[in-house]
């Protein structure tokens, strides 16, 4: 008999194309999460209609008339997952800080993406700031969330080259590219059990990638070659 899927949320406040790569995955049979609710803080998120044309169920809890009332705000939100029996929770550009105690009612069972290699480039505009910073490796991170903003333990990273000719649409890109693999899997273990919070830090059963990731590409080995 197939296991139980896990019930999954993908929370949003725009276009959606984490959410698109979610319900892409999901499709597959053996996936073990089934998104059974797509909520929206913005009722025109363009994310909302990839939901609906994939015949997700979907709900709306705008959060500008709550102002600065983020508890009331989580409050309505919390009472649409529960009545959709939500057991985790992705977070997919959804522009909202949540509240000590949302994220700590969910702990261990948020995820959320970040477009950069955190710890680095916490925040907004990450791609502008990894070019102004002359990094030579960019890229993404899921987490699971706790209170700090973006400082969650990390599931997954992947990293893209920044290339010389980069401006911030092409990293962009690039970067979008690797979040849309990345995701996916890391909710799929999550649900599973494969990547669990323990005493704060992630545990995986994955095999871990060997070997470096080198940009600019070394030249051949040995000296001076290699340095020249
Ligand atoms: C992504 O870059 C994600 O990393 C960040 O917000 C963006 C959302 O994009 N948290 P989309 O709505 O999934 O296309």
């Amino acid at each position: 008999m197939a296991e139980l899927k896990r019930r999954a949320a993908v929370l949003i406040s725009g276009r959606g194309s984490n959410l698109g790569a979610l319900i892409a995955a999901a499709r597959h049979p053996a996936y073990p999460a089934e998104l059974a609710l797509v909520l929206s803080n913005k009722a025109d998120a363009a994310g909302l209609d990839r939901a609906r044309e994939a015949g997700i169920a979907t709900a709306v809890v705008e959060s500008r008339p709550f102002g600065r009332d983020r508890a009331g705000f989580e409050a309505v939100m919390q009472a649409r997952l529960d009545e959709a029996g939500i057991e985790l929770i992705a977070l997919a550009g959804f522009m909202r800080v949540l509240t000590e105690d949302f994220v700590t009612r969910w702990s261990g069972r948020m995820l959320n993406i970040h477009p950069s290699l955190l710890p680095a480039f916490p925040g907004l505009d990450t791609h502008a700031r990894a070019l102004a910073a002359g990094v030579r490796l960019h890229g993404c991170t899921v987490h699971f969330v706790t209170p700090g903003v973006d400082e969650g333990p990390v599931i997954a990273q992947a990293a893209v080259p920044v290339l010389p000719e980069d401006d911030e649409p092409a990293l962009a890109a690039r970067v979008l590219a690797q979040e849309h693999r990345i995701y996916p899997a890391a909710l799929a273990w999550a649900a599973s059990g494969a990547a669990r919070l323990e005493e704060g830090r992630v545990v995986l059963d994955r095999p871990m990638a060997e070997g470096a990731f080198v940009n600019p590409l070394p030249g051949p080995p040995g000296l001076p070659t290699e340095m020249a």
